[in-house]
């Protein structure tokens, strides 16, 4: 018999490290004095270096090498079962890619990536590309490095791509995304057809803050969201953290004149909060206590964003109270305000793009980064390069780098192969979401009640508690009975828009 204890140990060590510098990050981004910036970042690379060492040092590989191979990830005893496989593979995994790095490289890697920030964000206002340019150049030949010393079999990219969505490659993603493409541009070209097209003129009046705060945290509790293990907070960008299942946060922005905003954010991260709470506690500190992977994660926020609260049962239920809280809204009737929340408009920005246009604006991004790591394009071609894929996939063209190549953050923290998840996050949903209807018949009827039990549990039992058991394609295959396809969600959008838009 294994013996797994002093593994464990070491594990529930390093998970406590790793959640207490969570909190502290959580007390950066909500309720930190300004000047507190410099000493919280030598607080929390203290932090960081004492979970490293905890996670890779001596005693760590004293007790991996007991059970594992550590040079190979092979476990030693050919007897153990497939559960404690599965258990010792993620563990060997995630510190085999915690220690392969060298020292020197992580420290470049953590400099480099820290000053680019810095210009990417005073650049980016000055729309000044040129001032980025040599610092992406230098991100794009460290995770070029980084793959190499992951290791890969393919191509590159997919070793970058594994540190967020485990076991998919670059193939796979590009036929799905391909697939998903010809059908989103046909949907969009509809819709921008269509003569009946909502008005939504008046989401934009005002709309008390406090009253859009208290609403959006009594949606969350129906949803399921136990504030006894929660709680909501205001930050500049909305994000969810969990130091354990017992302690899940989340937090939003609110503004007076854009009352969708604070509220699709809010439910957007407590479809987060709702999977971190769910996670197994007796697996707290092992991979079996942890989400799936970046994509599974987004697949939550985003069915419970926008496949369950863009949804007309939804407000069936939930529009009255709106109005009781907005009499501004008695102008207007449930279905005309469900398809003012639904409105699809291809735009310049990521993150403030509808569920229609969005995966598009994902993969364009995946398309270049492939290209960067996998083909030797030259960061110089890169705005010409955004500009033509924004013209062929959106149809609209950004004047400026700042509504551009240069949106986003991610780039410039050296994230290069985390975009993919987020709009694998809405094919994993759509066939979650198929799988619960099918499983209960009168599923939407309960939706219209106010009742989300059903859905909760159900994604309990088929996703939240099952941690990392499954590697993503492998979950949906297991949990839906298909392989992972864009038919669903596709099927899921032109259902939905074929009567916003009367097509
Ligand atoms: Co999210």
């Amino acid at each position: 018999m294994i013996n797994l204890k002093e593994l464990k140990d070491l594990l529930m060590e390093y998970a406590k490290a790793q959640s207490v510098s969570a909190i502290v990050q959580w007390d950066q981004e909500t309720y930190m004095p300004d000047g507190a910036g410099e000493f919280r970042s030598e607080q929390l690379a203290w932090l960081s270096a004492l979970a490293h060492e905890i996670h890779t040092g001596s005693r760590f590989q004293h007790a991996l090498a007991k059970l594992v191979d550590l040079e190979s990830g092979n476990i030693i005893d050919d007897k153990t079962d497939p559960d404690t496989k599965r258990f010792l593979a993620l563990v060997w995994k995630d510190y085999h890619y915690a220690s392969v790095l060298p020292a020197a490289f992580v420290e470049e890697f953590s400099r480099l990536t820290s000053q680019s920030q810095q210009v990417w964000a005073k650049a980016r206002m000055k729309n000044d590309f040129n001032a980025f340019r040599p610092y992406l150049e230098k991100i794009v030949d460290l995770c070029k490095k980084q793959a190499d010393y992951y290791g890969w079999t393919l191509t590159p990219y997919d070793a970058l791509m594994g540190q967020y969505e485990p076991g998919m490659t670059a193939e796979t993603v590009g036929n799905l995304f391909s697939e998903l493409k010809d059908g989103l541009i046909e949907l969009i070209e509809a819709v921008r057809k269509s003569p009946n097209k909502p008005d939504d003129r008046l989401l934009k009046e005002s709309f008390d803050t406090e009253k859009q705060w208290m609403f959006g945290l009594e949606v969350v509790e129906k949803m399921g969201y136990n504030l006894n293990f929660g709680r909501q907070d205001r930050s500049a960008h909305p994000f969810t953290t969990g130091f354990h299942p017992t302690d899940v946060r989340i937090t939003t922005r609110v503004f007076e004149n854009d009352m969708k905003s604070a509220f699709f954010s809010t439910v957007h991260e407590a479809g987060h909060a709702l999977y971190e709470q769910g996670l197994p506690a007796e697996f707290f500190s092992t991979p079996f206590g942890e989400a799936a992977s970046y994509g599974i994660h987004e697949s939550q926020s985003r069915m419970w964003e926008n496949m369950i609260c863009r949804s007309l049962p939804f407000w069936q239920y939930f529009y009255p109270r709106l109005k009781e809280l907005f009499p501004i809204l008695k102008e207007t009737d449930v279905i005309n305000f469900y398809r003012m929340i639904n409105v699809v408009e291809p735009s310049l920005i990521r993150v403030e793009a509808d569920e229609v246009t969005y995966s598009l604006h994902i993969m364009l991004r995946f398309e270049i980064e492939k290209m960067l790591i996998n083909d030797g394009l030259n960061v110089s071609e890169l705005p010409d390069l955004w500009n033509e894929k924004m013209k062929e996939y959106l149809g609209v063209v950004p004047e400026d780098y700042k509504m551009g190549v240069m949106q986003d953050v991610h780039w410039s923290m050296g994230a290069i192969g985390y975009f993919p998840s987020y709009a694998l996050g809405n094919l994993y949903a759509a066939q979650f979401l198929n799988k619960t209807v099918k499983d209960h018949p009168g599923f939407w009827d309960t939706i219209r009640a106010g009742e989300f039990s059903v859905l909760l549990n159900w994604l309990r039992n088929h996703i939240h508690s099952r941690g990392r058991q499954l590697d993503p394609l492998d979950l949906v295959k297991d949990v839906s009975g298909e392989m992972l396809s864009p038919k669903p969600f596709l099927h899921y959008l032109k259902n939905k828009y074929k009567d916003i838009y009367e097509l």
